[in-house]
Order: C-alpha cells, then structure tokens, then sequence
C-alpha cells in the first residue's frame, strides 16, 4: 500500500490585508448578496469575476420551487461571464454570503458542481483563477481552482 497526501494551500487574510483591486471585487459579491432569490434556503450567495480584460460580472444563487432547478451564484456569475466573452480568461472570483441578517463570520466554500463548473474554465483559458473566500473573520485566497478540487475529472479524464 502507498499512502499519498495532496496538500491544499490556503492563505488567510484579514480583509484590509487585500490589495484595492480584491477588495472591491469582495465588495461586489457582498452586493450581490441583497439580489439573491434564495426563498427556500434563505441563503443569499454572491459572486463576482474580474476578467482578464478588467470587465466585471456578478451574480447571486437563484431558487426555484423545484430545488435543483436552481443555480449557485457561482455558476450563474461564470456562465454569464464566459457567454459575454468567451475568448477572455478569468482572473479573480470573490464569494461571500449572508443568511440570518449577517454575513458568514467563517468564509464560504463552493459546492462542488461549482468546483467542477469552475475548473474547466480555469483549464479552458490555461489561466489559473484566484479565489476569494470571504468571511466576516477573515479571507480565505486560493491560487487556483485546483486547489478546491483535487482528484478532479477533467478533460483529459476523458481520453482514458
Ligand atoms: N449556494 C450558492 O449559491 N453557492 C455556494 O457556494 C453554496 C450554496 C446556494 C445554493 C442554494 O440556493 C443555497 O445556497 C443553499 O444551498
């Protein structure tokens, strides 16, 4: 038997460690949270993407009465950044959430359909994607999608 550690990096900020630039990305997800539909849960997500050519696009989990017909606030934010312009590689996503009046001390995590979603941007530009996890507490900075997703399926999965 052979045992094999996969080690995640995470870089833990206080948000006035950010430089302006991640700041203001934080800040539109945290804006993005009051546009969430999120009736069901009362779980409001926001996510905001810096693309390469500086554009920025936000989004927020979307419910619906038949539950996994809605969508994460990532994967509405990736999918309607990479219809918008899909030759530009991302450079930074932020997520941050708020349920019961406040946002989340500890910083929120993908899930991981998101996780997969988000990779294959990541791989599909050969760009790796900052992540930015934002807490109350504190930030949580990941150098790329890899990090969230070790083990993962990918296209190359597909060749056998
Ligand atoms: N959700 C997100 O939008 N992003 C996450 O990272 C975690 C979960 C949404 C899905 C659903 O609308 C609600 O939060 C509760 O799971």
């Amino acid at each position: 038997m052979i045992k094999r550690t996969i080690e995640t990096t995470v870089e833990i900020y206080g948000f006035d460690e950010l430089d302006a630039a991640k700041q203001r990305l934080i800040n539109k997800a945290k804006e993005q949270v009051s546009k969430a539909y999120a009736p069901y849960s009362n779980f409001h997500v926001g996510a905001a993407i810096e693309l390469e050519n500086g554009e920025i696009f936000a989004g927020s989990n979307q419910e619906n009465s038949a539950y996994p017909s809605g969508l994460c606030a990532e994967r509405v934010a990736m999918f309607f950044a990479n219809a918008q312009y899909p030759d530009v590689a991302v450079k930074t996503l932020a997520i941050a959430a708020y349920t019961n009046g406040n946002f989340l001390e500890e910083p929120v995590t993908p899930c991981g359909s998101c996780r997969q979603v988000l990779l294959e941007t990541e791989q599909r530009f050969e760009k790796e994607i900052t992540i930015l996890l934002y807490g109350t507490n504190h930030v949580f900075q990941l150098k790329n999608v890899k990090q969230l997703l070790p083990l993962c399926f990918e296209k190359s999965s597909l060749n056998g």
